[in-house]
C-alpha cells in the first residue's frame, strides 16, 4: 500500500460519508465460479480488502468498518472456520505494520475471547501498536453480531444500575447510544453490501437506524474502486430527512 497515490482534491464537489461499513459478502461464490475451494475465494477477499482501504483513504473516508466474521459464521463447517483463522492471523501480520505507517487506527469490535490466544495477541498488538494514530480509523467485526452488541450494553446498563451509578428511570436510546459498539464515533452513513443479498445479516443494527444502504451484485474479491466511487456518488445524491419533509431541508425551514 502506498500513500502518494492519495489525491486530495478528489470528491471535493461530492457530499462524502463519514463512516463507511462494508458487509464483505460474496468470496464463496467467487471460487465456486472459479472451480476453486472457498478458502480461495477468503484469500483473494484479502486482497480486496487492502485495496478497499487504500480506496478508502483515497475517497477521503475518515471511518471504515468491515464486517469479516459474524457471531453466526461459527456455524460453518470446521474446516473454513479455521482457514478463515488463519487467515486473520496472517493477513493482521502482512498487513499492520504498513497500516500503522499509514496513520491508521486500528480497532477490533466483536467477541474476540471467543478466538485462539494467537489470533487474540495479534488483535491487541494491532490495537495498541495504531491507538495514538491520528488518520483513518479501521474498525474489524470479527465474531461480531449486532444482536450481541445490544446486549453487552444492556449488561453494562444493568451492573451500573445495581451498582446505583445510573437509575432506571435514565434508560433511554441516548443512553444506549453510549454503550454499543462505536460510540464514540459517528454513526454510519453508508452501508455496502456486496454479493447480491439484500439483507443485514445481524451487523450493526442499532447502528444502522438511519444509514443509507447500497446494495451491489459484486462479489467481494472482485469489488474495486470504481465500485467503491460508484457507491460513494449513489450516497451523494440521496436526501437524507431523518424524518424531515424534504421542503424542510431545501427551504431551510
Ligand atoms: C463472506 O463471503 C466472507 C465471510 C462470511 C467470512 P462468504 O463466505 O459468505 O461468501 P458466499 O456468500 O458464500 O459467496
Ligand atoms: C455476512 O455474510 C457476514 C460477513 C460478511 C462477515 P454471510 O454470508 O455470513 O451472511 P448470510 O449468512 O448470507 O446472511
Ligand atoms: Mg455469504
Amino acid at each position: 500500500m502506498s500513500i502518494t497515490s492519495i489525491d486530495k482534491n478528489k470528491n471535493t464537489d461530492l457530499v462524502l460519508p463519514r463512516h463507511v461499513v462494508i458487509v464483505m459478502d460474496g468470496n464463496g461464490r467467487w471460487a465456486k465460479k472459479r472451480y476453486m475451494p472457498r478458502s480461495a475465494g477468503h484469500h483473494a477477499g484479502v486482497k480486496a480488502t487492502r485495496k478497499t482501504v487504500e480506496n478508502c483513504l483515497v475517497n477521503n473516508i475518515k471511518v471504515l468498518t468491515l464486517f469479516a466474521f459474524s457471531s453466526e459464521n461459527w456455524k460453518r463447517p470446521e474446516q473454513e472456520v479455521n482457514s478463515l483463522m488463519e487467515l486473520f492471523v496472517s493477513a493482521l501480520q502482512a498487513e499492520v505494520k504498513e497500516l500503522h505507517k499509514q496513520n491508521i487506527k486500528i480497532c477490533f469490535i466483536g467477541e474476540c475471547s471467543a478466538f485462539s490466544e494467537k489470533l487474540q495477541e495479534k488483535i491487541r498488538q494491532a490495537s495498541e501498536l495504531t491507538h495514538e494514530n491520528t488518520g483513518m480509523v479501521l474498525n474489524i467485526a470479527v465474531s461480531y453480531g449486532g444482536r450481541w452488541d445490544i446486549a453487552q450494553a444492556c449488561k453494562i446498563i444493568a451492573e451500573k444500575i445495581v451498582d446505583k451509578k445510573l437509575d432506571v428511570s435514565d434508560i433511554n436510546a441516548e443512553l444506549l447510544s453510549q454503550y454499543v459498539c462505536l460510540a464514540d464515533l459517528p454513526e454510519p452513513d453508508l452501508f455496502i453490501r456486496t454479493g447480491g443479498e439484500k439483507r443485514i445479516s445481524n451487523f450493526l443494527i442499532w447502528q444502522l437506524a438511519y444509514t443509507e444502504l447500497y446494495f451491489s451484485d459484486v462479489l467481494w474479491p472482485d469489488f474495486d474502486q470504481k465500485e467503491l466511487e460508484k457507491a460513494i456518488h449513489w450516497f451523494s445524491g440521496r436526501q437524507r430527512r431523518f424524518g424531515k419533509t424534504g421542503e424542510q431541508l431545501t427551504n431551510l425551514v
